[in-house]
């Protein structure tokens, strides 16, 4: 099996990306061939700040490393170590319908939310379908909002091989059922481009003011209140057992609990899950000789697999 899962530096990262992609794919980084790169060249559609995409780039890479990828299970790459991607992305583009791309939720919504089209973000899937495919990856675990890319991923791939004879492997998207969308503070989705994220290496005071932001319903403090419903509890859950939920919905049904009490609580428990990953961040701070060792070293990798994809397209449409 081989996986690969990428991330944009565009923001700092938050739990929606630690349960939608990081830690499916450090649980997968046991079972196969792992790739895992920050995807630097994507994060242009919104980052337009040179010295900001280079400090997330490096920030993400920490993020990673401190959450639980380990370089001696996994390729940690910048997309930008592997530009044979561009190429292939170009080969993919020119058997792309238009349509395809126009039914991207994701461009959408962004388009829906008032952010300026690009040709770049028009375009982003099939750069995404080019990272896939570069490595030969069979595995991809992305969160929700991402299946749909890789559903194109494989539509483009599968015409390329029926066009020009059989280049790639069809990838699979690899998505935890009981992870789902995770709600952000408003109850959309939690995502850097919405402002409505808690980030994984926030916390004390900060941490605390963000989680007592999260949109409730006004239901008072004796009302019995439905923990379903409530984005506290869907976050709650993410980072809990059955019996600790379970005390906790019966809190919210009995009543004599208000949403303050839940977000105390869920804030305790956000500050503690992450406790060992953040000691583990500030470490690695101190040692960025190391990091960026282990990049390059990612990227040598992935370079190897992507030339070798790169010119077996080259030879299959034909250019020498
Ligand atoms: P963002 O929307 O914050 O920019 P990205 O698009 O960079 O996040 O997503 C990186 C990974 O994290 C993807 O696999 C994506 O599916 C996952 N992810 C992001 N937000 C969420 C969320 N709210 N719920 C589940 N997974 C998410
Ligand atoms: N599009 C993904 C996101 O925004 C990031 C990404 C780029 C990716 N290329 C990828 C994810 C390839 C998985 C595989 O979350």
């Amino acid at each position: 099996m081989r996986i690969l899962s990428g991330v944009q530096p565009s923001g700092k990262l938050h739990i929606g990306n630690y349960f939608g992609m990081m830690k499916p794919s450090i649980e997968l980084q046991d079972q196969g061939d792992a790739f895992i790169f920050i995807a630097n060249y994507h994060a242009m559609t919104s980052v337009k700040d040179a010295t900001a995409l280079k400090s997330m780039t490096l920030d993400v890479a920490l993020d990673l490393l401190a959450c639980g990828i380990d370089p001696d299970k996994a390729a940690l790459y910048r997309q930008s170590d592997v530009p044979e991607v561009h190429e292939l992305a170009w080969m993919l583009s020119v058997l792309t319908p238009m349509g395809l791309l126009e039914r991207c939720h994701s461009f959408k919504d962004k388009m829906a939310k008032g952010i300026t089209a690009s040709h770049g973000l028009f375009a982003y899937p099939i750069l995404m379908a080019a990272d896939i495919l570069s490595v030969h990856a069979n595995v991809v675990p992305v969160g929700r909002d991402q299946k749909q890319h890789v559903e194109v991923t494989r539509d483009i791939a599968i015409r390329f091989n029926k066009t020009y004879g059989d280049v790639f492997i069809i990838p699979d998207a690899s998505i935890k059922n009981d992870v789902s969308v995770i709600p952000g503070i408003d109850g959309q989705k939690m995502s850097k481009s919405y402002d409505n994220t808690i980030e994984i290496f926030s916390s004390g005071k900060k941490l605390k003011k963000r989680i007592m932001k999260i949109v409730t319903d006004s239901k008072g403090l004796e009302e019995s209140k439905n923990p379903n419903d409530c984005n506290i509890f869907k976050l709650y859950k993410l980072f809990t057992d059955n019996q600790k939920q379970d005390f906790l919905a019966e809190r919210y049904h009995s009543g004599g609990m208000g949403y303050g009490h839940a977000k105390t609580e869920l804030y305790e428990t956000i500050e503690d899950y992450f406790q060992s990953m953040r000691k583990k961040r500030e470490e690695l701070e101190k040692n960025l000789d190391y990091v960026e060792s282990v990049l390059i070293s990612g990227a040598e990798k992935a370079s190897i697999l992507a030339q070798d994809v790169l010119d077996r397209a080259r030879k299959a449409v034909g250019i020498l």
